[in-house]
């Protein structure tokens, strides 16, 4: 099953994405988070990474492209994977075709979680993050028991660097832009699922598990 995760930023797609590999044992693929681990780990990639991801740009093409087709040509990801924030361009959609025409594969749905703009803004300045295990809680709408601690492993959680007002507006706007004739790239190709991300957590979870469910 190989299958895209679409949506702006702060519509869930990391919160789905760890739901649905409870249930489907594929890798969730997410550029944003091998662009934050190479950061942390100040190689070459993160540094060039680094100052697009600070204003809330899109890293070059070129350079995004060249670690999706390495990640998904991995032993883990033969059986399928699910991309998350990739492609976002594009020239990103058409080069994926290509590579899954290498590979002999194809993608089997595009899922875009849509959530009104005007959401989008608490949901991403009120998101806090474990450091050890990466879970993803909200201040308001998925507080952890404790405050400022994760449920799972007592970490203090953290404020991702780009989650301020500045550059949550302009991610807003660069995605805006952008997603809309990727958009139109899969509905042509009908692979396109739009489901409402603005329902609760749960709900949108049975909502795109029904759909992968639809495709086995
Ligand atoms: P990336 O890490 O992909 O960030 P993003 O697209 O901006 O998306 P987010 O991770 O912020 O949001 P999400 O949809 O995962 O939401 P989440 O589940 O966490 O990319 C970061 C940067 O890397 C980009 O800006 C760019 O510079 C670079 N990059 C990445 N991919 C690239 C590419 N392909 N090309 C070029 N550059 C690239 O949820 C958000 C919050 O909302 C959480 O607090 C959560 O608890 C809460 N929440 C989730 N669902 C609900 C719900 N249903 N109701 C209420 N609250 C909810
Ligand atoms: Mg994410």
């Amino acid at each position: 099953m190989n299958i895209i995760l679409m949506g702006l930023p702060g519509a869930g797609k990391g919160t789905q994405a760890s739901e649905i590999v409870k249930k489907f044992p594929i890798p969730h693929i997410s550029t944003g988070d091998m662009f934050r681990k190479a950061i942390k780990e100040e190689t070459d990639l993160g540094k060039e990474a680094k100052s697009y991801m600070d204003r809330g740009e899109l890293v070059p093409d070129e350079v995004t492209v060249g670690i999706v087709k390495e990640r998904i040509s991995e032993d883990d990801a033969k059986k399928g994977f699910l991309l998350d924030g990739f492609p976002r361009t594009i020239d990103q959609a058409e080069a994926l075709n290509d590579i899954m025409k290498q590979l002999d594969r194809d993608i089997d749905a595009v899922i875009n979680i849509e959530v009104p703009e005007e959401e989008l803004m608490n949901r991403l300045t009120g998101r806090r993050i474990c450091p050890k295990c990466g879970t993803t809680y909200h201040l308001v709408f998925n507080p952890p028991k404790e405050d400022g601690v994760c449920d799972l492993d007592g970490e203090k959680l953290y404020q991702r660097e780009d989650d301020n007002p500045e550059t949550v507006a302009n991610r807003l706007n660069v995605n805006v832009k952008q997603s809309k004739p990727i958009l139109s790239f899969y509905d042509e190709k009908g692979l396109l699922k739009n489901i409402d991300g603005s329902k609760d957590i749960n709900k949108v979870t049975e909502d795109v598990i029904s759909i992968l469910d639809d495709l086995k």
